[in-house]
């Protein structure tokens, strides 16, 4: 098998994809005879491409797993090669190293403005003959009419179920973990709609900041960035119907039904159902930050684009009529935070009341990162002589780090690789989904702009603004963070 990885030197592979490769390489999950073609337009030799990429593997590789033996084992699966990827006679010489007896994948570590031109290029020089798969990197488009564009162009060389359109979410074992706990867990699966269910939170938080990608960033926004694909991937695992099996099609189809189920959020209630925000100077565990217009590469003096954005969101079906899910996202939040929060409705009549106890409803927390884990939260008895029906909140914990047999949990990419290599698309994510997300997406964007709401400051190391708070508190709730 060959993979070629097309923008090998960029910033994604020398973080993700190369650690990533070098980790199934040190568990020997890679094809024994995987060849890496690693592509770019430098001019540069072998040796010093494996030299920038060793120190940059060894930074994201742990010292048990690190050794010069392995490492020498891993660079002799490469071969660099320099190709300009919009230059047809180019691309065409990379046809003298591929078989159409040996598989590919090709993976499009690149702006997605290249997707199209490469596939065509790699179609011209007849490299496209044998078992051939396509691993394609986000952002594909940036609306809905561009995703389209995209997704037309790639499907005339390669048939869908050859085409991976990574979503690194899904590649977190925790996240594959929602579908186990809500479907291999009886107890949970029972209580998982809208007569048990109260709420849902979906929050994702960085405290990085823009990191070198102003100008990328400014014509993408939080929304793009992180709410069309990480957010509405999680919002469809927490949502959707059990699949009647694990195929990547059993799941896509159930995908697809929630996004298409989500009320569009429009010029009527956009005010009400959705917060921008961009952050301004301030301070993250003691150190000054700049404000957005501040980072270094911006070269603007005033931007419209957001770095967080909170939303109400209904899905209009029997399951989830009328159960509110808030999504909040955003850059420079004062610490590294995924998490699902399941809020279950209150009792229907509290006994315990006359003890002065109040309703305390269950909350089920499932942390994706960092300390990976779910959390129940019960009420139970107090111990105690003195106070015969004292009631405490206790929390139910569990890490699944500590449970497992692994001395750290895989990375995404890992996951990803090794699905694309074995031929298991269940972890990316289809055409339909991905447009239908896009759709929503768009009236969206378009509803901020013909509302012309401003955008909400925020200080870099608060939680969002203010309206992101009330959102959520005008409802008589509150973020579980
Ligand atoms: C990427 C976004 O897809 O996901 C980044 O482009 C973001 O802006 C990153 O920082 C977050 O990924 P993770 O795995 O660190 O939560």
């Amino acid at each position: 098998m060959d993979l070629l990885i097309f923008g090998a030197r960029g910033d994604l592979s020398g973080r993700k994809l190369f650690p990533a490769l070098y980790h199934l390489d040190n568990c020997e999950l890679l094809p024994k005879d995987l060849r890496i073609f690693a592509l770019a337009r430098e001019d540069i030799s072998l040796d010093t491409f494996l030299g920038d990429i060793k120190e940059r593997v060894r930074r994201y590789v742990d010292d048990s797993r690190w050794s010069e033996e392995q490492w020498s084992a891993y660079a002799d699966r490469f071969v660099y090669h320099r190709v300009d990827f919009g230059d047809e006679e180019q691309i065409r010489t990379l046809a003298e190293f591929l078989s159409p007896q040996r598989p590919v994948l090709f993976y499009l570590a690149t702006p997605p403005g290249l997707f199209g031109p490469i596939c065509e290029h790699l179609g011209a020089a007849g490299c496209l003959e044998g078992d051939r798969r396509l691993l394609l990197e986000k952002p594909i488009g940036h609306d809905l009419a561009s995703c389209r564009e995209v997704n037309d162009t790639v499907a005339k060389f390669f048939p869908e179920d050859a085409i991976y359109r990574v979503d690194h979410y899904l590649g977190k074992e925790t996240v594959q973990n929602l579908l186990v706990l809500r479907f291999g867990n009886r107890f949970i699966n029972t209580q998982w709609d809208q007569s048990c269910v109260d709420h849902v939170q979906i929050s994702v938080a960085e405290p990085i900041g823009i990191e070198g990608r102003w100008s990328y960033y400014d014509s993408v926004g939080q929304l793009r960035d992180m709410v069309q694909n990480h957010l509405m991937q999680l919002l469809c695992l927490v949502a959707m119907e059990p699949p009647n099996s694990m195929t990547a099609e059993g799941i896509r189809d159930e995908k697809v039904k929630i996004v298409r189920a989500l009320r569009p959020i429009d010029l009527e209630n956009v005010r009400d159902h959705a917060v921008r925000g961009q952050y301004t100077a301030g301070w993250l565990r003691g150190e000054p930050v700049p404000g957005y217009l501040q980072e270094e590469d911006c070269p603007k003096s005033e931007s419209n684009t957001e770095t967080f954005v909170a939303l109400k969101a209904f899905i209009d079906n029997w399951r989830w009529a009328g159960v509110p899910f808030y999504l909040r996202t955003g850059k420079r939040m004062p610490e590294k935070l995924t998490e699902i929060v399941i809020t279950y409705k209150a009792l229907p009549h509290n006994i315990f009341a006359a003890a002065g106890r109040e309703d305390v409803p269950n909350r089920l927390v499932i942390r994706l990162q960092p300390n990976e884990g779910i959390e129940m939260q019960m009420v139970s008895k107090l111990h105690s002589l003195r106070n015969k029906m004292g009631l405490v909140t206790e929390t139910l914990n569990l890490d699944f780090l500590g449970s497992a047999d692994l001395d750290r949990i895989p990375d995404a990419y890992e996951r990803l690789f090794l699905d694309a290599i074995n031929g298991d698309q269940s972890l990316f994510v289809g055409r339909e989904e991905i447009e239908e997300s896009w759709r929503w997406c768009d009236g969206l964007i378009d509803a901020w702009q013909e509302s012309g709401l401003p955008i909400q400051g925020y200080q870099a190391g608060s939680w969002g603004p203010t309206r992101g708070e009330l959102l959520i508190e005008k409802d008589g709730r509150s973020w579980h963070v």
